[in-house]
C-alpha cells in the first residue's frame, strides 16, 4: 500500500494493493452529489463518460470513481481496458481474459482486476464505524448467529461485518454464473484470523458445484473482501465417500 501521502484529490488514487485475488486499485470520490467535471470525464472512454451522464446524484461520481480505479488496475496488469459498461444486472463487462469487480463507500471506490483463470471476482468495500449488529438477523444463517455470539463483546460486530460484506462479494462473484438475486441466507461464511474465510454455499436454485475463495484485507476503517468463484467440472467434484 502507497505511504500517507496526506489528503487526496477527488478521483485521484488512494492506493493500490496486490492481493492474492488480484489488484485493488482505490480512487477517492468527493462525497458530493454534485455532476462530475468534463475533464473528469474525460479520463474514461467515451462511452463510459456517455453512461456517466445519464446517472443523477451519487450514482455518477460513484460510477466514474469504480471506473477509474478499474482501468488502473487492469493497466498493472499491462491491458488497457476498453470502455467496461455494465450488463443488464449491473455486472461489469470485462474483456476476455480478466475478471473484475467494482465497490464503493462515501469517499472511495475500490475495483480489482485479475485474470480469469481462477474464475469471477467480487469485491466489497465497508466501512467498520458506526457499529450496525441489528443486521444480525437478517444477513445471517443461524450458525453463523451463534458463531458470533460465542465471540467476545468487542469482537462481534466485526464479526457480523466480515460475513455481510463477504456475501456481498459472494453476489458479485456468482451473478455471472446463476444471473439472480441470491439471498444472504444461501451462504454461510466463516472467517479466519489469517485474512481468509471458508464460505458455503446452500443456494436455493441447486445451481453449481462452484468453488469459493474468500478474503479480507484490512484498511484504515474499513474492510475490503474479495471472493473469486470457479465452477467446478464432473472430475473437479469431490469423489463421493464410500
Ligand atoms: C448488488 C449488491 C451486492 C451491490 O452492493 P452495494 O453495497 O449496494 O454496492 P457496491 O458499491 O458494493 O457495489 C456496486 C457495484 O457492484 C457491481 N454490481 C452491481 N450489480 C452487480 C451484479 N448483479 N453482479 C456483479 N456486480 C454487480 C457494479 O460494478 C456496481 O458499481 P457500478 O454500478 O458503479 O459499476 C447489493 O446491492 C445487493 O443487492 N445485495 C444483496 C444481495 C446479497 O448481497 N446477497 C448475498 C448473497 S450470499
Amino acid at each position: 500500500m502507497a505511504l500517507d501521502r496526506g489528503p487526496v484529490p477527488p478521483y485521484d488514487i488512494a492506493f493500490q494493493l496486490g492481493t492474492p485475488h488480484g489488484v485493488a486499485v482505490a480512487v477517492t470520490l468527493p462525497d458530493s452529489p454534485d455532476p462530475v467535471d468534463d475533464a473528469i470525464l474525460g479520463r474514461l472512454c467515451a462511452v463510459e463518460a456517455k453512461h456517466a451522464r445519464t446517472l443523477q446524484g451519487y450514482r455518477q461520481p460513484q460510477f466514474v470513481g469504480g471506473r477509474l480505479a478499474l482501468r488502473r488496475a487492469g493497466e498493472q496488469l499491462g491491458r488497457t481496458l476498453p470502455a467496461v459498461l455494465p450488463d443488464s444486472r449491473g455486472t461489469p463487462q470485462l474483456p476476455k481474459g480478466l475478471a473484475g469487480s467494482i465497490s464503493h463507500k462515501r469517499t472511495l471506490a475500490v475495483a480489482m482486476v485479475a485474470h480469469d483463470g481462477d474464475g469471477t471476482l467480487g469485491v466489497d468495500l465497508e466501512e467498520v464505524a458506526p457499529a450496525r449488529p441489528t443486521v444480525a438477523r437478517s444477513v445471517l444463517r443461524p450458525e453463523e448467529l451463534e458463531a458470533v455470539a460465542e465471540l467476545p463483546e468487542a469482537r462481534q460486530w466485526i464479526g457480523i461485518l466480515l460475513r455481510f460484506s463477504i456475501k456481498e462479494s459472494i453476489y458479485k462473484a456468482l451473478d455471472p454464473y446463476v444471473r439472480r438475486y441470491v439471498g444472504f441466507h444461501e451462504a454461510s461464511v466463516t472467517p479466519g484470523l489469517d485474512g481468509t474465510a471458508v464460505a458455503v454455499l446452500h443456494l436455493a436454485g441447486g445451481e453449481g458445484p462452484f468453488e469459493v475463495d474468500a478474503r479480507y484485507h484490512w484498511l484504515p476503517e474499513r474492510i475490503l473482501t474479495s471472493v473469486r468463484i470457479r465452477r467446478l467440472s464432473a472430475p473437479d467434484r469431490a469423489p463421493i465417500a464410500r
